[in-house]
């Protein structure tokens, strides 16, 4: 079947545009071919029997409600790409905002220690060590399958000034002798009891998405104990629910956190809030 005819199959069958989309995508990944080659080609290259049936179990994959970025293994973050897979969580674009964030806190301060905590396919403390090779960056997380993703991640882009540490939030930092400029984190905040089970969140493991006390037990035990690995005027930063926002401020405020402020993301909505140590 050529690929025209395969494409006009599916906006057929499956008229959606996102899948339509998407299917460009398949057909990169399956024929290792760029946009440009399919659309030049798609009327006189024949797929043959092993591509045609790959394509139609990764599509059926995706009308299923697996994410793309799982089908094809990458995902990109701030224009860097990253490997990714099934069980770690994928980053969003909505964390770009607050990472975008931190580059311009670094900038100001000249801050040179930062925390990733749950840091997932690495992709926030990656970023961060990409566009500043001078700084020291640490990103930690309970899942090791995440640490050698992580490390996988870094090492294809060349960082030196990078390292993954396994650990539950802060027990890799026993002694408390460690104290960083900024410390970020996007952890788990979605209540428990939501039912993800109808929709594409089934796919991603459940510890990258709930927690308890309606998602609020991690973000509560990251405030209160972020103080300790911060330097006096260093600034913790956590990304949450637009619906958690008060909670957070109290619990801010509570710890004694200085210069608090919720920011929103691109949908207009509460997404991450900061907040400074400053002892005087
Ligand atoms: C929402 S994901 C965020 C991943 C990444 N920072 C990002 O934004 O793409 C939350 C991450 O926190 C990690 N995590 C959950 N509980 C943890 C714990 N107790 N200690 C350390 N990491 C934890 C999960 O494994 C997951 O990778």
């Amino acid at each position: 079947m050529y690929i025209y005819k395969w494409l006009k199959k599916v906006k057929l069958y499956y008229f959606n545009n996102y899948i339509y989309k998407e299917s460009f995508i398949l057909l990169k990944y399956v024929l290792k071919k760029n946009i440009l080659w399919i659309i030049i080609n798609m009327k006189n290259y024949k797929l043959n029997n092993l591509e045609l049936q790959f394509l139609n179990f990764l599509l059926i994959r995706r009308l299923k409600g697996e994410p793309i970025n799982y089908i094809i293994g990458k995902c990109y973050f701030l224009n860097f790409k990253y490997k990714i897979y099934f069980d770690i969580f994928i980053p969003r674009q909505d964390s770009e905002i607050m990472v975008e964030y931190i580059i311009y806190l670094i900038k100001i301060n000249n801050f040179k220690f930062i925390l990733d905590l749950g840091t997932g396919c690495g992709a926030i403390a990656i970023s961060i060590a990409k566009i500043f090779p001078k700084i020291f960056v640490m990103g930690v997380d309970i899942n090791y399958l995440s640490i050698n993703l992580s490390k996988y991640n870094s090492f294809k882009l060349n960082l030196k000034n990078i390292f993954f540490n396994k650990s539950n939030w802060f027990s890799y930092f026993k002694k408390k002798n460690n104290k960083f400029d900024i410390i970020v984190s996007n952890p788990p905040y979605i209540n428990k009891y939501y039912n993800h089970y109808n929709n594409n969140l089934r796919f991603e493991s459940y510890i990258s998405l709930f927690s308890n006390y309606n998602g609020m037990k991690d973000i509560i035990y990251i405030i209160l104990n972020s103080y300790y690995y911060l330097n006096n005027y260093g600034w913790l930063i956590i990304e949450h629910c637009f619906t958690q926002v008060n909670i957070i401020n109290f619990f801010f405020n509570f710890r004694g956190y200085y210069n608090i402020f919720n920011y929103k993301d691109y949908n207009n909505k509460f997404r991450f809030t900061v907040g400074q140590k400053l002892i005087n």
